[in-house]
């Protein structure tokens, strides 16, 4: 059957490599990705499906009420996945409004598109909100989040999306819309913007500048590799059950340090230095305020009822991501320029 999909903040890490996905995998539809192209956005991250005919991008903001209504209207969308959102911790504690705007106001504000425009008209639509464990708060030293784990969360990120998840099935028990939400773990691999820890500390270990790890880098994230979690929103999106909700996540768990560790030995390795030069770059600095101790995800109700398992083992995911922004260089140069600088004197210059 032939969709007409929105997908929206497709320009950004895991958007990037959803629309991907899509495009390819299914020719016979149109998708339409939406996205601000904020300082997360890159449109160099779509370089090689840009001329595909079933893709098409519109650059514009999700809590723009009239150009999102004017895009049901003129495309008549079956379905959407959501995945625009202001993303990182960090710059949650610096600038919380931004989140509450992005990650609830601009949720709602599509979820209102969809309902107007559906109009009661349910068959064949799905409303695929995308978000993240951390709204499930931190775990002490075992346990697991699953999908009915009460809702705790922390930073001013968790919380935005925590709200935008409640506000996504209070749509669905109120008007009816058909909704489906999806929970994942930690994502890493190719296109991630060089403010989350793995690309990061990659390029920080290329520069030879120091390694921030927050407090004592006992923190433990469970990692899961991107096109494991665009595989999963794929199958999602087409055999989720409406109203239901999917935790994402590969039983990969590591400590910050410990994962450093390994990421200083495997690029000690591929440029050629000396072993152990990369860790003397480590540096402790000031610890996150408010920082979740653990996540650790059970996806066992994404294997059982769907049949996914991620494809990747940790190592050799890790090895292909280092490989990849060692290759792309130009890409990140990109991203690094102008206004990164300034972003990165401010987060790290006093810590
Ligand atoms: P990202 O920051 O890399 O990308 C976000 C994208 O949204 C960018 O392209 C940006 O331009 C766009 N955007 C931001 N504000 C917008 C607005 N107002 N209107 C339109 N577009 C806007 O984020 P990501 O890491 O790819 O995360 C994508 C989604 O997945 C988010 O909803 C996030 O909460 C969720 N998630 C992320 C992770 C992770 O590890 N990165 C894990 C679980 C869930
Ligand atoms: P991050 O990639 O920001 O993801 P999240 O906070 O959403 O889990 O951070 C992953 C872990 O790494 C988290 O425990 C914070 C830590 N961290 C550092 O120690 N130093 C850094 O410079 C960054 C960005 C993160």
């Amino acid at each position: 059957m032939n969709k007409k999909i929105l997908i929206t903040g497709g320009a950004g890490f895991i958007g990037s490599h959803v629309v991907r996905e899509m495009v390819t995998k299914y020719p016979h539809y149109e998708i339409y990705n939406l996205d601000a192209l904020t300082y997360a956005g890159n449109l160099a991250n779509l370089k090689d499906i840009e001329d595909l005919p079933n893709y098409h991008f519109v650059k514009g903001d999700i809590t723009d009420a009239i150009l999102v209504e004017s895009l049901f209207e003129k495309y008549a969308f079956d379905g959407v996945i959501h995945l625009a959102a202001e993303s990182h911790v960090d710059r949650s504690i610096e600038d919380p409004l931004a989140f509450v705007n992005t990650n609830i106001v601009g949720t709602v504000t599509l979820l209102n598109a969809a309902r107007k425009y559906w109009d009661g008209n349910y068959t064949g639509k799905c409303f695929y909100h995308i978000s993240t464990d951390e709204v499930y708060g931190s775990l002490g030293e075992s346990g697991f989040f699953t999908e009915t784990t009460a809702y705790d969360p922390h930073s001013p990120y968790s919380a935005s999306k925590a709200s935008s998840d409640h506000l996504v099935r209070a749509y669905h028990d109120t008007y009816g819309l058909p909704v489906v939400i999806s929970n994942c773990s930690n994502n890493y691999g190719p296109n991630q913007f060089p403010e989350k820890l793995i690309p990061l500390f990659i390029n920080n270990i290329v520069q030879k500048r120091s390694l921030p790890v927050y407090g004592k880098g006992l923190n433990v994230r469970d990692w899961l590799y991107v096109v494991d979690h665009a595989r999963a929103i794929d199958l999602i999106f087409h055999k989720g059950e409406v109203s239901e909700t999917y935790n994402i996540g590969g039983f990969n768990e590591w400590s910050n340090i410990d994962l450093i560790r390994l990421m200083c030995r495997l690029m000690d390795e591929k440029l050629g230095r000396e072993s152990g030069s990369s860790e003397k770059l480590i540096t402790y600095v000031k610890d996150r305020a408010g920082h979740d101790l653990r996540y650790a995800i059970d996806s066992t109700k994404l294997k059982e009822e769907l049949g996914w398992t991620p494809s990747l083992q940790f190592e050799e995911g890790l090895s292909k991501t280092i490989d990849w922004y060692l290759d792309n260089n130009d890409w990140m140069e990109e991203v690094t320029s102008g206004a990164y600088q300034a972003y990165y004197e401010k987060y790290y210059g006093d810590r």
